[in-house]
């Protein structure tokens, strides 16, 4: 069974990483089945610190194809949404072919900016995401094409991942001049 580490990892000195990547065939094959369940195997066990220190993971909350040298448009994420105050449930996404089918004209932004596990430099600035978006995809662990709105933390998560697929990296987002510059109604989550 195939097993991702960091030593698969694409770094953003690798021009590849700036391709488009190109849309799957449906129904899965075996290969796209498993690489997706080896990329959210990663990110699952990434945040254990003990697994990580044993099989060379660091830790994430997303992992997008093109991040392990798969130009195919496929991610995954691992994400801990509050529901409500100190309440939290674990989201998991497996996504192929995903697309923004809409979103809010309001934006959102973490406080402390974005990292990503293919970026080693790091990159200060507010990273503008939509605050809230409609995707549409098909789920491996839904076994099916879903259609779902996310906000919020979330929303940034997705949205980094589905840049990979595009050839963005979250710094390209940062304002060149004036990194922590926002608009008035910008949501800025801690
Ligand atoms: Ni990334």
């Amino acid at each position: 069974m195939l097993k991702l580490n960091n030593s698969h990892i694409v770094k953003d000195t690798d021009p590849r990483l700036r391709n488009k990547s190109e849309s799957v065939r449906l129904p899965l094959s075996k290969d796209d089945r498993e690489i997706l369940q080896a990329m959210l195997t990663y990110v699952r066990n990434s945040t254990d610190p003990e697994l990580a220190e044993k099989e060379n993971l660091s830790p994430a909350v997303g992992l997008a194809a093109p991040q392990v040298g798969i130009f195919k448009r496929m991610l995954v994420a691992v994400v801990d949404e509050e529901v409500s105050e100190d309440r939290y449930v674990t989201r998991e996404f497996a996504l192929v072919n995903p697309k923004i089918i809409s979103h809010s004209e309001q934006r959102c932004m973490l406080s402390n900016g974005e990292a990503c596990l293919s970026v080693d430099d790091r990159h200060e600035g507010y990273v503008p995401r939509f605050a809230r978006l409609k995707i549409r995809a098909y789920d491996l662990l839904a076994d099916k094409e879903v259609e779902f709105r996310v906000s919020g933390y979330t929303g940034i998560v997705l949205q980094h991942e589905i840049d990979h697929l595009n050839g963005v990296l979250y710094y390209d987002h940062i304002h060149p001049t004036d990194p922590w510059t926002k608009n008035e109604k910008d949501i800025v989550i801690e």
